[in-house]
């Protein structure tokens, strides 16, 4: 008999993304993104979110069915992201979940938007080892967690951000800097010509795990202040800026896997797409003898593939569906 096949969809932000998963392979994913419809806003727009995944929904499941080659008859499991993220947002995704599961007479099962990200990486690399450190890293979060059994246990949270996100700090940044939204792309792509030595930005390392960026922000930003009139080079500030984001994140990251006896850390969200997070964590992890995983760009931003990995490992875990009358919970804790 044929692995159940799992279809996932993700709304709860700016991306309308379908993936079809079975047996934890990825046959095929499609993302729509409303990211331009926001940029003269400079940041997300919900009720321009939420009309974007009206017109996206359809058209990205339909995408993702035909690259994995599959009908829509074929599905056999439901899964859609119910929170955390944008009440409206997560709405869309959620009535068309509803409305596939009905229609098709099979399960629904509401996944948490971390875990998503969380069992991204698998569809690159395979089932995560028990335990491991995972840190999310995304415009709306900035989280240790520690992982055991996705599909059985619930995810430990080892520490926070307690202001902003890190890919929020990118963003605003940015926005003072003067380069386009979003943020992150454009610090990592300005950051290349840079000497991040040219200026030193703080580094804020609250208690525990747990992460702050509002400093390291408002001190860009002076820094930004005290060149108004001149030419701000913004090459070493972006430079600068990256260095600061990734020192404090590997830093905690690994601290974490030697305190709990942990062997891998992943990294998954939008901010390990930066290319200085990337290679301290790398430099990091080879120096503590510690596994780094990170999944390809295309799955560590939001996509509905991590939303049906997390599906696949319900379904073939046994877990009781969702009632057709579940609900999004827009923040949602883990
Ligand atoms: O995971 P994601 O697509 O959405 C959520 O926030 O859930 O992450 C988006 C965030 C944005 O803040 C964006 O600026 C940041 O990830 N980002 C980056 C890079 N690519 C995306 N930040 C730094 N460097 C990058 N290369
Ligand atoms: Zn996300």
């Amino acid at each position: 008999m044929t692995a159940p096949l799992v279809l996932g969809i993700e709304s709860s932000c700016d991306e309308t993304g379908a993936g079809l998963v079975r047996d934890g392979r990825l046959l095929g994913h499609a993302v729509a993104s409303s990211m331009d419809a926001h940029a003269r806003y400079g940041g997300v727009v919900p009720e321009i979110a939420a009309r974007a995944h009206v017109h996206a929904v359809r058209p990205v499941i339909r995408r993702a069915l035909d690259e994995a080659g599959v009908r829509a008859r074929d599905i056999d499991a439901v899964a859609v992201t119910t929170g955390p993220g944008l009440a409206g947002a997560l709405q869309v995704g959620l009535a068309a979940a509803k409305g596939l599961a009905y229609g098709l007479g099979v399960p629904l099962h509401g996944v948490h938007h971390l875990a998503g990200h969380v069992a991204a990486d698998t569809l690159e690399h395979g089932p995560l080892p028990s335990p491991c450190v995972v840190l999310i890293v995304s415009g709306g979060h900035t989280s240790l967690l520690l992982v055991r059994d996705l599909a059985r246990e619930p995810i430990a949270h080892l520490g926070d951000t307690l202001d902003d996100a890190a890919g929020e700090c990118f963003d605003k940044v940015a926005r003072v800097f003067g380069l386009p939204y979003p943020g992150g792309p454009a610090i990592d792509r300005a950051a290349r010509e840079g000497d991040p030595g040219a200026v030193v930005f703080p580094r804020p390392l609250p208690g525990g795990y747990d992460f702050s960026f509002s400093g390291l922000k408002t001190a860009a930003a002076r820094w930004a202040e005290r060149h108004a009139g001149g030419v701000l080079p913004v090459a070493d500030g972006a430079a600068a800026l990256q260095e600061a984001v990734a020192d404090t994140l590997t830093r905690k990251a690994v601290a974490a896997c030697a305190e709990h006896g942990v062997g891998t850390l992943v990294v998954v969200g939008g901010v390990a797409a930066n290319s200085r997070v990337r290679a301290l964590a790398e430099e990091r992890c080879r120096a503590a003898g510690i596994e780094l995983r990170v999944p390809p760009l295309r799955l560590c931003t939001d996509n509905g593939a991590m939303i049906a990995a997390v599906g696949d490992l319900l379904v073939r875990a046994g877990a009781e569906p969702a009632p057709l009358d579940v609900s999004v919970d827009p923040s949602a804790p883990l």
